[in-house]
């Protein structure tokens, strides 16, 4: 059907997302976080985002119903995020939105968060506010290399469909991005989270002051993990680093610090997603995730691609972090391709494929 109009909930890690559209146009897109609480524990605790969404979500899906100016009965279902990310965070929304389905006797829609991160370059309207530098917003072709990027994932790609042929090229094999930014940032003595306060020291640094370590990119790795990611060995050479200087009683040139480990970030995401792009052909690169606020990386990205001819795709960054506007969007999507309902007996899954 033509334009459904769905809410979509997400709750996979620390935003309460709760989205609306209709059709591929943005309503809504209610978030709350619970970042605060996290911060001094340095990272996500999941019992606390869980119990979070329980206080957030009926407020929050009241503040975007009346955003939209709809009421939940013109609703023609709702999607949910059921993976993957945290178990507790997951299970509020999962819970929450089928209580939804069957007060409302609306079908509901499964879906999987990081399909979701690639849906929410499909929405338009007055909402979808600060169009980076694509500046367009002409529909997503197909096919396109995706990458997500934030605090909970790193993966890679290739989406020649939305709803029906998403393929994962690769993923870190240990920390995400937006962890190791958050890792370094400690070690940095700087707040949580760490990417924007690495983005501000690293102003005043040389970004070739220090040579760290591209995570599996010699040639030996790639053959392996030609699109795997692997940022722990750069997380212990900047320990390394630090600890030496202030062993031998040095000052440690934070700045330097900063924008030389961006700069390897930037370098190792960057040549994945573009080998990515030449090895299928694709001419198109669609960014998404929380790390896609980094100034270095949008800025390197926007080189590169312009230098390989590749179209690149940055949604506005209230879509790029974690949202329910996106969870909605693919929903829709699926009702348009004439996608059944899920059942009512889906789970949690922490570790859903794509
Ligand atoms: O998508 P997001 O808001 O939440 C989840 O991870 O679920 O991403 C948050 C992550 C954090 O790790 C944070 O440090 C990182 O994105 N981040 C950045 C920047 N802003 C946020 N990383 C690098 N540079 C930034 N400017
Ligand atoms: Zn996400």
């Amino acid at each position: 059907r033509a334009d459904p109009l769905v809410l979509g909930i997400e709750t996979s890690c620390d935003e309460t997302g709760i989205g609306i559209v209709r059709g591929t146009t943005l309503l809504s897109n209610t978030i709350a976080s619970s970042m605060d609480e996290h911060a001094r524990y340095g990272g996500v605790v999941p019992e606390i985002a869980a119990r979070a969404h329980l206080d957030e979500l009926v407020p929050a899906i009241n503040a975007a119903v009346a955003e939209a100016g709809i009421r939940l009965s013109d609703l023609d279902a709702i999607a949910v995020t059921c993976g993957p990310g945290l178990s507790g965070a997951l299970m509020v929304g999962v819970g929450a939105a089928k209580a939804l389905a069957v007060a409302l006797d609306k079908p509901i829609y499964a879906v999987n968060h990081l399909v979701g991160h690639v849906g929410a370059d499909l929405l338009q309207g007055e909402l979808r506010h600060g169009d980076t530098n694509t500046g367009d917003t002409a529909p997503l072709e197909y096919p396109t290399i995706a990458l997500l990027v934030s605090g909970g994932h790193t993966s890679l790609l290739l989406v020649r469909d939305l709803v029906s042929d998403v393929e994962l090229l690769g993923e870190t094999i240990d920390d995400a991005a937006g962890e190791a930014f958050d890792k370094v940032a400690r070690l940095l003595s700087l707040p949580y989270p760490g990417g924007p306060q690495i983005d501000r020291v690293a102003l005043g640094g040389n970004p070739k002051a220090i040579r760290f370590p591209r995570g599996l990119s010699q040639p030996k790795d790639m053959a392996v993990h030609r699109y795997d990611f692997s940022f722990s060995g750069l997380k212990t050479s900047v320990a390394r680093f630090v600890e030496q200087r202030q062993d031998a009683g040095e000052p440690v040139p934070i700045g330097d610090v900063a924008a030389s480990f961006r700069e390897a970030v930037v370098d190792i995401l960057l040549t994945k997603a573009l080998a990515a792009c030449a090895d299928y052909g694709v001419p198109r690169l669609l960014l998404g995730g929380g790390v896609i606020a980094n100034k270095r990386l949008r800025e390197v990205a926007t080189q590169r691609t312009d230098a390989a001819g590749i179209v690149l795709r940055i949604p506005p960054l209230s879509l790029c972090t974690d949202n329910g506007a996106m969870i909605a969007a693919l929903g829709a999507q699926l009702i348009m391709a004439g996608h059944e309902p899920s059942t009512l007996q889906f789970g949690a899954d922490s570790t859903l494929p794509v």
